[in-house]
């Protein structure tokens, strides 16, 4: 069972991704030059993917990896190239898309349009959630964490925006201004009250690393969750 919220946020989401900022996307994860601001976002998430990947071990082989909301797949394609066999998933279709053409051939990975949280899915080794629940209320991230760790035997790496000063400001700042593109709100939540959050809700698991980038226009923080 999800609840009303995440199910709403999640058709937002759906819609924007999938349609309004299909193209935006699919500039922004390849190699296509990019206007200073979203070069520095750019850049942020390029850190944060290699950050995530770190904390994998480094040979995947015989490890199964849920990309969960893999966007074009950046991360799915390393991890597969590490040994994995990966299930990338994500509700806009457009973007998986892009990830199955821009993949290598001979990768084990299984693209799939939808949930992350389908049950059908089955269980991992690691899950990876680079950027997918920044969207969503503290209260659905952390469902959205204990349902994955229920199904997952090592770890997750999931990121959330950090509710800092900075980041508020910038927010505060954009909404200033007319949004063209719509683009659903990034829900910042404070550290404490998420780890707090992921304590209660999985009690069986230990929060390992954590990092936070700020690379300018790009802030995110990553977290571990030991599920061993
Ligand atoms: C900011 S993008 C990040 C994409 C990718 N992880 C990356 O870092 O390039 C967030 C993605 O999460 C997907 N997403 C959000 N909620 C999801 C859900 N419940 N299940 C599957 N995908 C979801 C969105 O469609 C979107 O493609």
């Amino acid at each position: 069972m999800t609840t009303a919220t995440y199910d709403r946020f999640r058709g937002n989401l759906e819609t924007y991704f999938d349609r309004t900022a299909a193209k935006a996307w699919e500039q922004l994860t390849s190699d296509a030059p990019v206007s200073g601001i979203r070069a520095t976002v750019r850049a942020g998430r390029t850190e944060m993917r290699n950050t995530l990947l770190s904390w994998l071990p480094a040979d995947l082989r015989g490890a199964r990896l849920l990309d969960a909301g893999c966007g074009t797949g950046a991360l799915a394609v390393e991890a597969a190239q590490r040994g994995a066999e990966v299930v990338a998933i994500d509700v806009a279709g457009s973007l998986v898309a892009i990830g199955r053409d821009r993949a290598p051939a001979g990768l084990s990975i299984d693209w799939r349009v939808g949930d992350m949280l389908d049950p059908s899915l089955g269980r991992f080794d690691h899950v990876v959630a680079m950027d997918s629940l920044i969207h969503y209320k503290p209260a659905d991230i952390v469902a959205v964490v204990a349902r994955l760790a229920a199904n997952t035997r090592g770890s997750i790496a999931m990121t959330f925006a950090p509710r800092t000063p900075l980041l508020m400001a910038m927010l505060g700042l954009g909404r200033l201004f007319p949004r063209a593109d719509k683009s659903p709100a990034i829900l910042p939540v404070r550290e404490y009250e998420l780890r707090q959050l992921i304590a209660k809700a999985v009690p069986h698991a230990r929060i390992g690393r954590d990092r936070r980038i700020s690379a300018s226009f790009y802030t995110s923080h990553a977290l571990e969750i030991v599920t061993r």
